[in-house]
Order: C-alpha cells, then structure tokens, then sequence
C-alpha cells in the first residue's frame, strides 16, 4: 500500500559525502520494492571506470557533466526510482531544479563533526578528500558543508541522519505528500 503511494514520484537522497545516503537509500528502495539507482555507481559502470580514475583523468568538469547526463537519462526513463545522488550533484549544473521538479528530494543532514568522524576512516577513494592532510580534514568539511547547504537545504525534506531508518524515511515521505496533498 505505502510502495502504491509513492508510485508516482521519483525520491533522491543528497547530502554530504558519507552521510548515509547510499545505505539509506538501499533499505528505502528495498522497503517500498522500488528500483534503486546509486548514481556514483551507474556512472561507473556506465562509462567503465572508477570516480577517482574520472577526476584524476579527465577532471571534475566532466564529472558534473557525466553526472548530469546520466541523472536526466534515468529520470527520464519514468518508471519512479529511489536515487542516491553523488554529495555534489545538487550542487552543480542546475541539477537541484531539475531534481526538484522530477519528484521529492531528501536531505540527510549531519553535523561537520559526525561527517569528519566517519570520512577519516574512507577519504582514500574520495577524490575531494584524498590530498587533504589528516590535520585539515575537519576544516575542510567544516567549510565545504556550510558552501554546499545553501543547496541541500533547498530539499523538500530535511532528515536527520544520524540513527536514521527506512521507515523514518518513508514516514517522512508520506508525511510530505499528505501535506501537499491537502495544499
Ligand atoms: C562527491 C561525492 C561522491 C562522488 C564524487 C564527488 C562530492 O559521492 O560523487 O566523489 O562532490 O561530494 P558520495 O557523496 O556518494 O561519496
């Protein structure tokens, strides 16, 4: 019944790098039986190679750019999926009106400190963090999380991420449309 209620919209997760986004939107896709898309991951499959190898080769603007490509393609296909989108994806090319009009986005927020805690641990296969020294990481996601929340929070939805459930998610959701419902 509830997977019925989303039918009709496509949902997106943003939010910065290592705030859930990839693991919540699994669970959500799994518990509303929609089709998932991590888009990080199509890209690469896509185009047979790894985000690092994109950056380190052909640089961020093609990134964007592929990243805005692949996002229009999917949402145009349809059939309503549950995307988690890249940490920069609202942030670039427009993409946050396009994404806004093509259903609900959500956006996992998480304080700088919680986000420093668990980047640490894989900033390696994170081409934004990887040449940060160890010393400058907080800073550097201190500052890059004020930058990018003029645009995360522009989501119909903010959630926060720390604890989170799919069914929080979902609750959320429905919450939403039933209040927009009534607009
Ligand atoms: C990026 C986040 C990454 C990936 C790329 C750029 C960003 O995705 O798209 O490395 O600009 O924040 P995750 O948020 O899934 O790590």
């Amino acid at each position: 019944m509830q997977s019925i209620m989303h039918a009709s919209h496509h949902i997106f997760l943003c939010g910065f790098m290592g705030s859930g986004k990839s693991t919540q939107g699994k669970k959500l896709a799994s518990l509303l039986r929609m089709r998932y898309i991590d888009l990080d991951k199509h890209i690469q499959k896509l185009e047979n190679k790894t985000i690092e190898s994109i950056f380190e080769t052909l640089g961020e603007k093609h990134f964007r750019d592929l990243e805005t490509k692949y996002l229009k393609e999917l949402v145009q296909e349809k059939n309503p999926k549950i995307f988690s989108l890249g940490g920069g994806t609202v942030c670039f090319n427009n993409n946050i009106e396009f994404i806004k009009s093509s259903g609900i986005l959500i956006y996992i927020n998480m304080t700088a400190a919680a986000l420093s805690e668990r980047l640490k641990k894989s900033k390696q296969n994170r081409p934004l963090l990887k040449n940060i020294h160890p010393d400058e990481i907080n800073n550097f996601i201190e500052q890059k999380l004020k930058d990018r929340q003029l645009y995360y929070t522009q989501a119909h939805l903010t959630i926060e991420g720390i604890n989170l459930t799919a069914t929080d998610l979902n609750n959320a959701i429905l919450q939403f449309k039933k209040h927009n419902e009534k607009k």
